[in-house]
């Protein structure tokens, strides 16, 4: 019975999408041929899409399309039409695409990064956007350079914990950053938590995992209905997104007055230049902004180290380049900091080289479009995905000779040149990543850091030969290096005890 009434219903929902899909306007943009209900769906990738939309700019160029169910995605391969639309048209080009299992029945549409372009998005936006101006990041590079030396410290003694070792601390860097809390290890609840609603979000939103938002209607399907389940699921995540984003906010202003709460801290500043005048509103933005912070701050940059690390190992002779230019501008004797950037060209065009190498988005997160448009001629309706293939722009050849070997020299020492890979790594126009300049001052330091103080060497197998990793990424719309060993030597007795003294540094 139930299941005929559930067979019924897919069939009534399913017709109803197919008339309104016939209805709706239909750009005249290129991309796979399409069938009758499913569009293009069967054409659209399921492994590494932006390898398989790189191939199809040689078919349909820098922009096109594919329909799923009837619901137009955009694919932008050409840094020019990028700019053109999500730069230049960013008024009308800075919405997110509706999600229903993650964005209305979990919340994450509550978090800055995903927000729908409008009022609320813009107060969340002002108020991350203000804490991480370059003129305040000098104010987080102790924190940044003592967890980093901690980072170094520990993987000197065991690298095969790099994974877990990066997510403490980069988690202890943000966390910091945003609620004045000190992470005491992996097991933090607080770090737990937000590492939880990561793991959540990124199952939400893997394509295909839920039918609900190929056919929304069945949100309104009664709990207690088989095939229902995911409601359960989407209640005990919303919960978890509810806390994870709540408690951290909550010890960061009652800690205000123990003075627990090291300051100074994104929630911190506010609740206390807002004083008496701190309104619901002001609380309800600043909480949700903040936890997007945790959520775009950590596996962005997690992959960034890794992918560092694994380019160490495959190109030695950029790695000797790279102790050369430290061991003659900061010497032997200190560690580096994060305010010697200016001073180091080749180890700047190393991170512009591994951003633009591996870039951790390789998709980016997709705009939508809220008005109908047209480009060149070609009709874009309102309400259109955009995505922007990163990954193919920074792989251009025209553009990035030989684009899959890391060849830092071919920025030539020149800023400006780095800049345009490095740009085109954070997104575009008015969302555009607010923590650029925080996330280049973390990656900076541990490359600077990592460099000073050891050899990166592959790892040996049981008859001493080198074991050279692939440049191999997991799924999901952040990628990190599939699993690989390497080795680290430390460079000399003084710089482990330099950076054992810096680790130890108490955090204020
Ligand atoms: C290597 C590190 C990072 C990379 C590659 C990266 C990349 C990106 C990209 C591609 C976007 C989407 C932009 C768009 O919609 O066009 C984004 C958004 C965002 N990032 Fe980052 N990010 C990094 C680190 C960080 C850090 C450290 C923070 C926090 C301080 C952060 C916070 C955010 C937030 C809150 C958004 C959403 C902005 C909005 O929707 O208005 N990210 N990031």
């Amino acid at each position: 019975m139930d299941s005929t009434y559930a067979t019924a219903f897919l069939a009534i929902l399913v017709a109803g999408w197919f008339v309104y899909a016939k209805r709706a306007k239909k750009t005249s943009l290129p991309g796979p041929p399409h069938l009758p209900l499913i569009g293009s769906m069967h054409h659209m990738p399921t492994k590494s899409a932006w390898l398989v939309f790189s191939e199809w700019n040689k078919v349909y160029g820098g922009i096109f399309h594919l329909d799923v169910l009837g619901k137009p995605i955009v694919v932008i391969n050409s840094v020019k039409i990028a700019k053109d639309l999500l730069d230049k048209r960013s008024s009308i080009y800075s919405d997110r695409p509706h999600a229903i299992m993650a964005g209305d029945l979990v919340g994450f549409s509550r978090t800055l990064a995903f927000l729908p372009y409008g009022d609320i998005w813009r107060k969340q936006r002002r108020l991350v956007a203000q804490d991480f101006t370059p003129s305040m990041m000098p104010r987080y590079f102790a924190l940044q350079e003592r967890e980093v030396a901690a980072l170094v410290r520990n993987l000197l003694k065991a690298p095969d914990t790099v994974r877990d070792e990066l997510q403490l601390r980069l988690g202890t860097i943000i966390i910091r950053a945003t609620y004045g809390y000190h992470v005491e290890s992996l097991d933090d609840s607080m770090l737990k938590s937000g590492l939880d609603g990561i793991k959540n979000f990124s199952r939400t939103t893997t394509p295909g995992r839920y039918l609900v938002d190929i056919i929304p209607a069945l949100r309104y399907l009664p709990v207690w209905m088989p095939g229902a389940g995911f409601l359960k699921e989407a209640e005990e995540m919303r919960q978890q997104l509810t806390d994870a984003a709540n408690k951290p906010y909550e010890w960061c202003k009652a800690n205000l007055m123990t003075g627990k709460t090291l300051m100074p801290n994104l929630c911190g500043s506010i609740v206390q230049d807002a004083g008496d005048q701190l309104s619901n509103d002001l609380e309800e933005t600043t909480i949700w902004s903040a936890v997007a912070v945790l959520g775009g701050g950590l596996d962005t940059n997690e992959s960034a180290a890794l992918s560092f690390i694994m380019a160490m190992i495959l190109y030695p002779e950029v790695q000797k380049k790279a102790h050369a230019e430290l061991d003659s501008v900061i010497g032997t004797e200190r560690l580096p900091l994060i305010s010697d950037r200016p001073n180091l060209p080749y180890i700047r065009s190393i991170m512009a080289e591994t951003l633009r190498w591996a870039p951790p988005g390789p998709l980016g997160v997709p705009h939508a479009v809220t008005e109908d448009d047209v480009y060149d001629g070609q009709f874009i309706p309102q309400g259109t995905v955009l995505m922007a293939n990163i990954w193919h722009m920074l792989h251009d050849p025209e553009v990035y000779p030989s684009p899959m070997e890391f060849i830092p020299e071919r920025f030539n020492g020149d800023d400006t040149a780095m800049d345009n890979a490095k740009e085109l790594v954070f997104g575009f126009g008015r969302r555009i990543c607010p923590g650029i300049h925080f996330a280049e001052g973390t990656l900076f330091c541990i490359i600077t850091t990592l460099l000073a103080t050891c050899d990166i060497l592959p790892q040996l197998d049981a008859q001493g030969r080198e074991v050279l990793p692939e440049y191999a990424y997991t799924g999901g719309s952040i990628v990190v290096p599939e699993k690989f060993n390497f080795r680290l030597k430390a460079r000399s007795a003084y710089m482990v005890t330099l950076v054992e003294e810096a680790s130890l540094v108490p955090p204020e």
